[in-house]
């Protein structure tokens, strides 16, 4: 192995191809512009266009629809465990388990076919929100709340997690997260999904392991992490302070910086003038203020841009969302772009197993027990 090849955090490396999607010139699914998606697509359009690589027409979109709706629930035994776990426990190792748990009640499981595979990602993508919602609800002691089966994705999410019908504008703004969420490319978890896959894993396996990924500050951890910082600062003196006082400290910021987009990200661009809207709206200008207060000091000063997780979580507070949801919704979302991707990799599967440059001693001499 040549070390020259070497490139800690695999930056920069080509590690596979894909059609799903591209970073190159801005974000596209399938081709189409991530912003184009975001003003005239719905998240089960965006769904279905990352899953099977056309946009559908209207027949094809009501059965994705219909099937999403008529799989929106989960087994008796899931709730059960979803209520036994210790409230304490973190949303992410919930979402987590509960995708293991639903393997063993997926009739498919062991079924690793390109049809299958698909009919198993939507399964997911329906239950996941249930799961979501379920587990929100039983740790505050309350019962579980049904799916509308006449109501979308984003829209049910919000009436099985307050038991009240949610606002045309609050199922927008979540429907518009979900679409900028649903796909991004190589990043960690999605690796992680294909890795898993390229064993001849199974489907809730790889996004099991994602799920972990994601879970990170680095990765979608993030969007927590930014209310954190917003949270603490009540005045536009405090958002000042606080954000030199983390350049002194040499603070890694949450919200900021990008493996792959040194420029800025079109999400967080896309996504802003929604937080502005839904701020003036919910009274939170002071939280808005505040973050262009941070977002200024942290692009002038370093040079670094937000990434789509600062201004998500803004959207989400504004929405009234639990802080512990966020990164299980972002979970709701990317499971299109996980399953896609082990759909992608088992078309044309090779193991992925890489190479390290050993840095460890060669050939000790065998220390006995008596002499260590
Ligand atoms: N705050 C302060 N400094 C930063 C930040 C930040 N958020 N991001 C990068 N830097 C600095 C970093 O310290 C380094 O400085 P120096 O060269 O002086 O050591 C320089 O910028 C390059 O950073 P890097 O860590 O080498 O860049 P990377 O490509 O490994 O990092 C990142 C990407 C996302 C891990 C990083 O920007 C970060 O930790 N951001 C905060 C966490 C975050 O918001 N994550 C969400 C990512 S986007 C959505 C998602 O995937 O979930």
């Amino acid at each position: 192995m040549n070390e020259a090849e070497y490139r800690p955090g695999l930056e920069n490396v080509i590690a596979g191809e894909t059609a799903i999607s591209t970073i190159a010139g801005g974000l596209q699914y399938r081709g189409y512009r991530i912003e184009d998606l975001a003003d005239h697509a719905t998240f089960e359009e965006t769904a279905y266009l990352v899953l099977y690589g056309e946009l559908p027409n209207q027949n094809e979109l009501d059965a994705f629809s219909g099937r999403l709706q008529a799989n929106a629930s989960v087994p008796p035994q899931v709730i059960e465990v979803l209520g036994s776990i210790p409230p304490t426990a973190s949303m992410m190792d919930v979402m987590r388990s509960a995708t293991s748990l639903l393997a063993h009640w997926d009739a498919e499981t062991e079924d690793s076919s390109h049809d299958a595979n698909l009919r198993k990602s939507e399964r997911l993508l329906a239950q996941l929100p249930v799961v979501l919602a379920a587990r929100y609800r039983l740790r505050q002691g309350k019962q579980p709340v049904a799916a509308d089966p006449s109501r979308t994705l984003a829209s049910n999410l919000l009436w099985m997690l307050h038991d009240e019908p949610p606002s045309a504008r609050q199922i927008r703004a979540l429907d518009l997260t979900l679409i900028l969420y649903a796909e991004h490319e190589f990043n960690a978890s999605t690796f992680t999904a294909r890795v898993v896959c390229s064993t001849l894993s199974d489907l809730h396996a790889s996004v099991a392991a994602s799920i972990g990924a994601l879970k990170g500050p680095l990765h979608g951890g993030a969007n927590e992490r930014v209310m954190d910082i917003l949270l603490a600062v009540e005045s536009a003196e405090a958002a000042s302070e606080w954000v030199q006082q983390a350049f002194a400290n040499k603070t890694r910021i949450m919200g900021f910086g990008h493996r792959v987009y040194k420029e800025g990200d079109p999400r967080a661009r896309y996504l802003k003038s929604w937080c502005e809207q839904l701020a003036e709206e919910t009274n939170h200008q002071d939280f808005e203020r505040n973050a262009q207060i941070i977002e200024d000091a942290v692009v002038s000063q370093k040079g670094i841009p937000p990434n789509l997780d600062w201004p998500s979580a803004r959207l989400y507070y504004y929405l009234g969302l639990p802080i512990d949801l966020y990164t299980p919704l972002f979970v709701v979302s990317r499971v299109v772009g996980w399953s896609a991707h082990v759909v992608e990799q088992l078309d044309n599967n090779r193991l992925i197993r890489p190479r390290a440059n050993y840095t460890g001693e060669l050939d000790r001499d065998w220390l006995p027990m008596e002499g260590r």
